[in-house]
């Protein structure tokens, strides 16, 4: 399984937004897209979903082509996403959030659950407990029958991602799950994610936060103006002289790569080489 970018083109009116980006991501990894704010993040995020038409290009799962499908055939080839603004339910209950996204996957539970009640309850069960697995997870059981909307930022963004989670997609995507949260969650959501890594499913996350992205991603997609500028591990990127260019003049970003370079270094016990 493998999820590839062939020449990806998108451009809104005469403005080119992601110009002949072509890459892959692999199960097993957590992937990282990170760029200037205006780099083509979200965008690449909301085309590979469905939510943007493509211009230009290819985007295939497993040899399928998802590029031209509608969004609901892309969730049915295993694609789920959450978005940079939290979008829940917000007068649902957090427990109603994530089974309303529980959909019956093939045509015969589909009509198993109509036509025959055992089995209609026993889905009805297995929802439930899926769900309740999943808010364990993410410490928001206690919260099962609160409105989605009252819980506090920090949680809502959990539950986004708990909700993405429901129908154990093939391809998981994070739009800034970071984005709001303050150093305590940050810390919990970089915690949590490292255990989303698993061999059926590639993770691919879009974030701000370089300690999040150094320290979680296997491998890193450097976005600019469109254009697909660099890519590597965290290491390789740190150590691109084209990655700190491109981040010059656009605020601090460029030293909170250092910075986050030098915490993650610090970790592994690397002792930063100084130049004679
Ligand atoms: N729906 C849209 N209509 C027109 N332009 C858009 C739209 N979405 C994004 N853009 C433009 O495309 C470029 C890339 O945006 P985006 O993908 O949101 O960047 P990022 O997520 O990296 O900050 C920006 O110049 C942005 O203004
Ligand atoms: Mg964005």
């Amino acid at each position: 399984m493998t999820l590839i970018f062939e020449k990806l083109r998108k451009q809104y009116g005469s403005h080119v937004a992601i110009d002949d980006v072509s890459t892959r991501f692999e199960p097993g990894l957590i992937h990282g897209i990170i760029g200037p704010n205006g780099a083509g993040k979200s965008t690449l995020i909301n085309m590979t979903a469905g939510s943007y038409i493509v211009s230009g290009g290819e985007i295939s799962l497993d040899s399928k082509v998802l590029s031209g499908l509608k969004k609901y055939q892309i969730a049915n080839a295993g694609v789920a996403r959450t978005y940079q603004n939290i979008r829940l339910f917000d007068q649902m209950t957090v427990l109603e959030n994530l089974e309303v996204c529980f959909y019956p996957s093939q045509i015969g539970q589909v009509w198993g659950e109509i036509f025959w009640p055992p089995f209609a309850q026993k889905r009805l069960r297995m929802r439930r407990e899926v769900c309740m697995e999943l808010l364990s997870f993410f410490d928001l059981q206690h919260h099962a029958d609160a409105e989605a909307g009252s819980l506090p930022y920090g949680r809502q963004r959990m539950l986004e991602i708990a909700r993405a989670l429901v129908m154990n997609p093939r391809v998981l995507l994070l739009d800034e799950p970071a984005a709001g949260l303050n150093h305590h969650e940050t810390a919990e959501l970089t915690a949590r994610l490292a255990t989303l890594r698993s061999p059926d499913r590639i993770v691919i996350v879009v974030e701000h936060d370089m300690d999040l992205v150094m320290s979680v991603c296997d491998r890193i997609v450097v976005m600019h103006h469109g254009k697909l500028l660099f890519q590597g591990t965290p290491a390789e990127v740190q150590a691109s002289s084209d990655v700190q260019l491109a981040y010059l003049g656009t605020g601090n970003d460029i030293d909170d790569i250092k910075t986050a370079a030098q915490n993650r270094r610090a970790q592994l016990g690397i002792r930063t080489r100084r130049r004679s």
